[in-house]
């Protein structure tokens, strides 16, 4: 394991790989519209979303955050990293985490390997978690991988939440190095409200209600949101989060040259970039194409933005995530020269 110098200041966590990954298998909201009382109109006015992708039956979020592991590894050009952090709602088992096993999958077995659970804002949550590990000395290099499959956990007749997730994977890699430079993340904003801890959940699997055989409901074993509610905190605590993370780095809201926002609902984003007076076009959003794809959404649409040279070297990004708990989070970053991004090209890598 590395270690700092005494008087040194501590290394930052410097962003040098991105890919992402969704499953090949397409809905589009007239496929749901076969199946739910619900219409391609609707969907597209209300959520922004023109389709979504999904696993295939026997799939799990693990095959997800390999796919999505091994391109950025590949990618960055990384034999090894130091621990490998994998942020879900949709973990493979209730235990063990799911990291472990994506760890051995690429190789990199013995390094240390967790998961980190803040259902949407998780990938925030773990650029912070890797940043202090990188900080700390415990690790130079840090695997960090969102990967959902809402598929797995919501109503396939739930019209409301059907809509509105897709699954897929994103990954990143970051090193130790200098808070100054390009790529170097910083000045975080991290919150919760568990008060509202009703608003998003699934009821039952966890220690208050196990999934026994016969007592649990249907309702219970699946995905429940109460969305208007959402709706507002969403639009709120983003906004609110993306200000202090603004003021502690001394940015303007100018400044921002990409907003990266979960990927949560397309007018939920335009509300946030509206209440901010940051210009909609500034707001990076690949919704229409993947739908939310909860800790993922962030990094795949970064992925999406560079593999499509939207955000390039030296632009100045902003991050902000929104989900249950209630979890909120922001962090800022100057876009680094990174190697070929992949985009979520869903099988053959395709560099840009
Ligand atoms: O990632 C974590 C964070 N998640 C979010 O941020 C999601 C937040 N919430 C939302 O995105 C929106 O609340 C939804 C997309 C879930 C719903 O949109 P809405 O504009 O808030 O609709 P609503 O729940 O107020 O429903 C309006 C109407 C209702 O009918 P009535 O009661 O007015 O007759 C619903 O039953 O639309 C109905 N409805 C639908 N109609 C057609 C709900 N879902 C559908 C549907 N198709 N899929």
């Amino acid at each position: 394991m590395p270690c700092t110098a005494p008087g040194s200041p501590a290394p930052a966590a410097v962003l040098c790989g991105l890919a992402g990954w969704v499953p090949p298998r397409v809905v589009t909201n007239d496929d749901l519209a076969e199946r739910l009382d619900t219409d391609d109109t609707w969907i597209r006015t209300r959520t922004g979303i023109h389709r979504r992708h999904v696993i295939e039956p026997g799939q799990a979020t693990s095959d997800l955050a390999v796919e999505a592991g091994r391109r950025v590894l590949r990618s960055a050009g990384c034999d090894t990293v130091d621990a490998v952090l994998v942020t879900t709602t949709t973990p493979d088992r209730p235990c063990p985490a799911t990291a472990p096993a994506v760890a051995a999958r690429l190789g990199l077995e013995g390094v240390a390997a967790f998961d980190v659970g803040a259902v949407c804002t998780g990938f925030v949550y773990g650029l912070a978690t890797a940043s202090g590990l990188i900080a700390s000395g415990v690790a130079e290099r840090v695997l960090l991988i969102g990967a959902d499959t809402y598929s797995t956990i919501v109503d396939p007749l739930d019209r409301a939440n059907a809509i509105i997730f897709g699954d897929g994977a994103g990954a990143v890699v970051l090193r130790a190095g200098d808070a100054d430079e390009a790529g170097a993340i910083g000045h975080f904003d991290l919150g919760s409200d568990g008060a509202h801890e009703d608003l998003i959940t699934v009821a039952a699997g966890g220690s208050r209600q196990r999934s026994a055989p016969g007592e649990v409901s249907n309702e219970d074993r699946y995905f429940a949101m109460r969305g208007k509610e959402v709706y507002r905190h969403a639009v709120t605590r983003m906004a609110d989060s993306a200000r202090t993370t603004l003021s502690k780095a001394g940015w303007k809201i100018d400044d921002v040259e990409h907003f990266v926002p979960h990927q949560a609902n397309l007018r939920i984003l335009h509300s946030v970039a509206d209440d901010l007076g940051l210009p909609r076009e500034r707001c990076v959003s690949h919704v229409a194409s993947v739908g939310n794809t909860g800790a993922a959404s962030i990094p795949l649409a970064l992925a999406d933005a560079v593999a499509q040279q939207m955000i390039r070297p030296g632009g100045r990004v902003l991050l902000t995530a929104f989900g249950g708990g209630l979890t909120w989070g922001s962090c800022l970053l100057t876009w680094p020269v990174l190697p070929p991004v992949h985009p979520y090209d869903q099988g053959e890598e395709t560099a840009s």
